[in-house]
């Protein structure tokens, strides 16, 4: 095994080990303890439109799709502006409908998804203004974008994205909060957010340290071909996003969905064995999600929880469990992905696979 000058076996474990650094560098500058003000530069021109912002639209592909669910919850969440979050490869051949005040929003690590792109020059020529949560500085869509926000997480060379992911899900926290404070959210809760934003660094910090865990878990699982993940609200696309992970680098069908929808028909799929990873902290769904677990242990699935520190409930059924820092639910994603992405990178090695250059996908799509 060669090891890289920092001593890790591959990009991808060295960016996953990165996050909380890469997380504060995003953060940086604009936010600040026991204030209400979200400072992003890059939105300073269009900063006098913001306010009468009517509807929002989120475009990417993959990984920044998944960013950008988080992103729809984020929206309608704090600043009450009805958010749709779409497939740039879909929205770009629809005649999509752009009303006026729409705030379009394309998410891409690299800035050059040519899907993305495509989408973002579609809903411009028809009257949205389009901003960029790109992390490649002088990229395509960040030149093509009429604002944006840089992630600043320095380059990620895995194929399967990590660091990006939660850095673009604090980018939209942060424009989240700032459209919120322009419109109806208290500064009490925005202070409360953006402090609560500013501890997600050592969270993931904390939740880096079950990396040994999650490997023993990966040497137990690594041999089942098919997989579930499961979540509600925020954490369903954190579902999604630890699905892809696994599919991406492992070659392991996985597929995510929002905890209630098993019963609509995967839950067929549950038999003597079969990993269902349930991300459960917390929030409002608790209750709901305990229930779920149930329904897949009394099909004899084997449940993998991630839930938070404290925890009582959710262990004593689940066959395994992983605790991550609790935070405020809406940016859970960002403490709950992160054992997601350890167990898609334990899998892939355990298989012997090529982590970082995974078959057949690119890091950069700008082909359509
Ligand atoms: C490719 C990569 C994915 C990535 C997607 C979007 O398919 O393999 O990891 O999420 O493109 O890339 P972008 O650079 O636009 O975020």
């Amino acid at each position: 095994v060669e090891l890289d000058h920092t001593g890790f076996e591959h990009h991808m474990l060295k960016e996953i080990y990165e996050q909380p650094d890469a997380l504060t560098n995003t953060l940086r500058g604009r936010l600040r303890e026991g204030s209400d003000k979200v400072t992003l530069g890059g939105l300073s021109l269009i900063a006098r439109e913001l306010p009468r912002t009517e509807r929002m639209l989120l475009m990417g592909c993959g990984t920044a799709w998944h960013a950008g669910l988080i992103g729809e919850y984020l929206f309608e969440e704090l600043a009450g502006i009805p958010c749709e979050v779409e497939y740039a490869s879909e929205l770009r051949y629809r005649n999509p409908i752009v009303l006026k005040n729409t705030l379009a929003v394309a998410v891409s690590q690299s800035g050059e998804t040519a899907d993305t792109l495509a989408a973002l020059r579609e809903v411009q020529t028809r009257g949205a203004r389009v901003l960029g949560v790109v992390n490649t500085v002088g990229s395509t869509i960040a030149r093509e974008t009429d604002a944006g926000v840089y992630l600043h997480v320095g380059p990620e060379i895995g194929v399967a994205s990590t660091k990006a992911f939660t850095a673009q899900v604090a980018v939209l926290a942060m424009m989240a909060l700032d459209l919120g404070r322009r419109r109806h959210l208290s500064p009490e809760r925005t202070v409360a957010l953006a402090e609560e934003l500013m501890t997600i660094p050592d969270k993931i910090r904390t939740a880096l340290d079950l990396d040994d865990e999650v490997k023993a878990l990966a040497e137990k699982l690594v041999e089942r071909d098919n997989w579930l993940y499961l979540g509600r609200g925020v954490n369903f696309p954190a579902a999604l996003e630890g699905a892809l992970k696994l599919k991406e680098i492992s070659y392991i069908h996985a597929e995510g969905l929002p905890a209630a929808e098993m019963k609509h028909g995967p839950i067929a799929l549950i038999d003597d064995g079969m990993p269902v990873v349930v991300i459960a902290p917390q929030d409002h769904t608790y209750e709901k999600v305990l229930s779920n677990i149930e329904e897949v242990k009394s099909r004899k699935g084997r449940v993998i929880a991630v839930v938070s520190e404290g925890d009582t409930e959710v262990c004593r059924i689940a066959d395994e469990c992983l605790y991550v820092p609790k935070t405020e639910p809406l940016l859970s994603p960002l403490v709950t992905s992160v054992p997601l992405q350890l167990l898609a990178y334990h899998c892939a090695v355990l298989r012997g696979l090529d982590v970082d250059k995974p078959r057949n996908l690119a890091k950069s799509v700008t082909v359509e």
